[in-house]
């Protein structure tokens, strides 16, 4: 029997999946990966910490079950995008990754948008401090002669395969999102390069998401008990790979992602930037293919964040807010905890509870988070329509969507249809594990990334929609007002 691995290099953790050939999930495992916020607006992780974790959980899944890793055949990776792993002359880490929610480089992304406005139609986007482009000019302000040291530019998950094979490469649909990449032709852009003062020679090989990019060094699967030759697939940036975890791989196949951040994504047959709203509009992981995305830096985690704050569990939290039935809040919450890309393209935009009276309780916060970061998703909605893509109905998938209540919330404020699907949380790290199964067995994607069966699907409450239509304009308001009068401004 041939196993695949499907591994997700994410932002607070590693997650790995084994799958057979019938995409039983033999086994799952988590690790944690710390980030680091050195200062505002800074969010960093050592690229070093990803392979650490990988190891670490390889190791544990080679010690606990040594027949199924001697069944492995081939391992695909994802990874959180845009971080800027910065390699030197030893292939080893320059500096720590500046992360996708590294918000200090905004400065340089509105020196390219000034300079070079005729870029964001090749590479398909604006330029936004989340990106790695933006991140070369900010390192040459901040730290001279480091990108001259520079040889080789990857994402977080390309630096797992260089560990686990040695090779250097990365794949389209990560290549997307560094601004670097002529997205029609799915190729390297010397243009875009130059601009931000890249080397072009430092930019890596670019594969297909499903080609085989080198084999498992011998001396690593003899430590975990896999046989010679296991294949590493190219892989895929998060969003794409979560796509292809749920087979939406065909023009106008749409999902909603709810992890750390969230994102709204439409498969498209050609590729269609719209860069006036900050779409994000990108090489899909299946060859042939594009997608638009509207790409909120804040998700799940404005759940964790209240719940800590609050002291009480998540769960706690939503079994609160589903014993009192659903009602639009009373409390506006903006999610911009960490600046926000779609729609704003705001680094310094900030989370906001307003409101809130001598009667407000935690439930009535969790709620009002539940729906700020739904409100969010029709933000991104609104801006894809702008770009001419219009949503009849999507698939809702990561870790947020274990939640039934919020699910229906964002279904009852998009008025859309929403489902989910089986094993639908595990997303990326699965879909990665259909992309080794793709290398391995030179399938095309139409082959493996087929829609799984069907959780359950959640109608839109008209009753409702009156209600959160004028939440979202309260929603809206909010935030014009808060921008508008300065206060997100930073501070010296
Ligand atoms: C997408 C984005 C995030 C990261 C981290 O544009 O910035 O989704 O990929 O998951």
């Amino acid at each position: 029997m041939a196993l695949c691995i499907g591994i997700d290099v994410g932002t607070s953790a590693v997650k790995v999946v084994v799958a057979d050939e019938a995409e039983t999930i033999l086994a799952e495992r988590e690790a944690p990966l710390p980030i680091s916020r050195p200062g505002p607006n800074a969010s960093e992780q050592d690229p070093e910490e990803g392979w650490r974790a990988v190891a670490g959980v390889l190791d544990g899944l080679a010690e606990q079950s040594p027949r199924m890793m001697s069944g492995v055949r081939a391992i695909g990776l994802s990874g959180q995008m845009h971080g800027a792993v910065l390699l030197g002359s030893d292939l080893a880490p320059l500096r720590p990754a500046m992360l996708w929610n590294d918000g200090r480089s905004a400065p340089q992304a509105r020196m390219l948008r000034e300079r070079f406005p005729e870029l964001p139609g090749m590479v398909g986007v604006p330029a936004m401090p989340g990106f790695t482009g933006p991140k070369i000019p900010w390192l040459v302000e901040n730290e001279p002669g480091l990108v001259e040291r520079i040889r080789v530019v990857m994402l977080p998950k390309d630096y797992v395969r260089l560990k686990l094979t040695g090779e250097v490469a990365t794949d389209m649909s990560d290549a997307a999102g560094t601004w670097w990449l002529d997205e029609a032709r799915r190729a390297w852009s010397p243009e875009a390069a130059a601009a931000t003062g890249l080397p072009f020679a430092t930019l890596p090989p670019l594969l297909e998401s499903p080609d085989p990019a080198g084999q498992v060094r011998p001396e690593l699967a003899a430590r975990w008990g896999m046989r010679a030759g296991v294949v590493v697939a190219a892989g895929a940036g998060d969003a794409a790979a979560g796509a292809v975890g749920i087979g939406a791989i065909r023009d106008g196949d749409a999902f909603l992602s709810l992890g750390t951040s969230a994102q709204l994504f439409v498969s498209t047959a050609e590729y269609r930037p719209a860069p006036e709203q900050a779409v994000h509009a990108f090489c899909h992981a299946a060859p042939g293919l594009w997608f638009q995305m509207g790409a909120m830096l804040n998700g799940a985690s404005c759940l964790a964040f209240v719940a800590g704050l609050v002291g009480a569990s998540i769960e706690t939290l939503l079994a609160e807010v589903e014993a009192e039935g659903p009602r639009p809040s009373d409390v506006v919450f903006l999610p911009y905890l960490t600046g926000e890309r779609t729609p704003h393209d705001d680094a310094d935009a900030r989370g906001v509870l307003l409101g809130m009276t001598p009667a407000t309780t935690r439930a009535d916060l969790a709620r009002a988070v539940l729906e700020g970061v739904a409100f969010s998703f029709a933000d991104a909605r609104d801006a894809l329509a702008s770009g001419g893509t219009k949503l009849a109905d999507a698939a809702v998938i990561g870790g947020g969507a274990r939640s039934a209540l919020w699910v229906q919330i964002l279904a009852d404020v998009l008025g859309i249809r929403l489902r989910r699907y089986r094993g639908g949380a595990k997303g990326p790290a699965f879909g990665a594990a259909r992309l080794a199964r793709m290398a391995f067995d030179r399938l095309p994607a139409s082959a493996v990334a087929v829609p799984p069966a069907v959780l359950d699907e959640f109608e839109p409450a008209t009753a409702l929609a009156e209600a959160y239509g004028r939440g979202l304009e309260r929603y809206r308001a909010t935030y014009r007002a808060l921008s508008g009068a300065g206060v997100f401004a930073r501070r010296a």
